[in-house]
């Protein structure tokens, strides 16, 4: 059931024709499919498994970084409304609302999540352990999300965005996403970004191929996603996981690895497709980045770093910026 402190941002905010981005993917070469599909309840379940893997490295790492700025964040700031983007389970927003609550500093907290299932678990936790706040979640895609933030300013507000997720976007979708960002924000808002950065490629493929293959089971479950959503007939037994670094362009992309010629058929979008023997779609991709260049890109979006902070091993990074 879904909480009353759960806004679910339909059709209203909603974008058209759902799933036409499925029937896109599929008809480009090679083949993708939006990173969105990932999370539906039991992909948001998945992934908090991946966040607690001994090789998953950024969602460890972040946590130290914020437990040692949560406090500096909420003295910058003051008095705010937050927005996290993506929220999951809200595990690493706990360590921001209690630097706000040691405080005595009111704020509003608004998660943001397009699983309504874990949205409203977290929320209605959250409400009696900060009984003083405001929480409202918000079910839907960020895009959503940010339309709806848009049509209702407040005073002063700090959009948060961790876990790297930028880093799931293409240059040209995340320059699309911090211009949302940029129009949302209010002159004197904040916004934190949490960016993973470069490092070897043993490390870097060693986190999206865990041992318990839990990663595999997420990249799988996308297609059950669809299969559901869309009444297609992926046949997960014959697809493989695979996540490879590419060097080059800085990037772990993961991939579903067809095992056999296959056809698929999806009912829903009135859309089939042909797979050949290893063909593989294009499931995700999670760029690494230059702490530098990323400052630079938020400037030129007319949000202005202000602070950094970082792991001694530099692997991740957090920044706060003003627009
Ligand atoms: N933002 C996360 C990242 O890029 C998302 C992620 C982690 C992910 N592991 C994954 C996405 C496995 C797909 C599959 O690290």
């Amino acid at each position: 059931m879904i909480a009353e402190s759960v806004l679910i941002l339909d059709s209203h905010f909603a974008q058209t024709n759902d799933g036409q981005d499925i029937v896109e993917g599929l008809g480009k070469v090679p083949k993708t499919l939006p990173a969105k599909y990932f999370y539906d309840d039991r992909g948001s379940q998945l992934f908090e498994q991946i966040c607690q893997l001994q090789e998953y490295y950024p969602t460890r790492v972040e946590t130290e970084i914020l437990n040692g700025c949560a406090d500096e964040i909420a003295q910058i700031t003051g008095i705010s409304e937050l927005v996290e983007l993506g929220s999951g389970s809200s595990t690493k927003s706990r360590i921001l609302l209690d630097s706000y609550q040691k405080k005595s500093q009111y704020c509003r907290y608004l998660p943001v999540d397009v699983s309504s299932g874990i949205l409203s678990s977290s929320v209605a936790k959250l409400e009696l352990q900060y009984p003083g706040f405001f929480i409202q979640g918000l079910a839907g895609s960020y895009e959503q999300a940010l339309n709806f933030l848009k049509s209702h300013k407040q005073t002063r507000r700090l959009i948060f965005f961790l876990g790297s997720s930028l880093g799931n976007f293409d240059e040209h979708q995340s320059d699309l996403f911090l211009e949302q960002i940029s129009n949302t924000l209010n002159p004197g808002d904040y916004f934190l970004l949490g960016v993973d950065l470069h490092k070897s490629l043993e490390i870097l493929e060693a986190a999206y191929n865990d041992k318990q293959r839990v990663t595999e089971a997420f990249n799988l479950n996308m297609l059950s996603h669809i299969n559901q959503r869309f009444r297609a007939n992926f046949n997960l037994s014959l697809f493989t996981h695979q996540a490879i670094y590419n060097q080059a362009q800085h990037q772990i992309e993961m991939y579903l690895c067809s095992t056999q010629d296959q056809h698929i058929c999806l009912a829903g979008l009135d859309f089939e497709v042909d797979l050949q023997k290893n063909e593989r779609i294009l499931t995700e991709i999670s760029r690494k980045y230059d702490l530098l260049d990323m400052q630079n890109k938020l400037q030129k979006h007319q949000i202005k770093p202000l602070r950094t902070w970082s792991d001694p091993q530099q692997w991740f990074a957090l920044i706060l910026a003003q627009r």
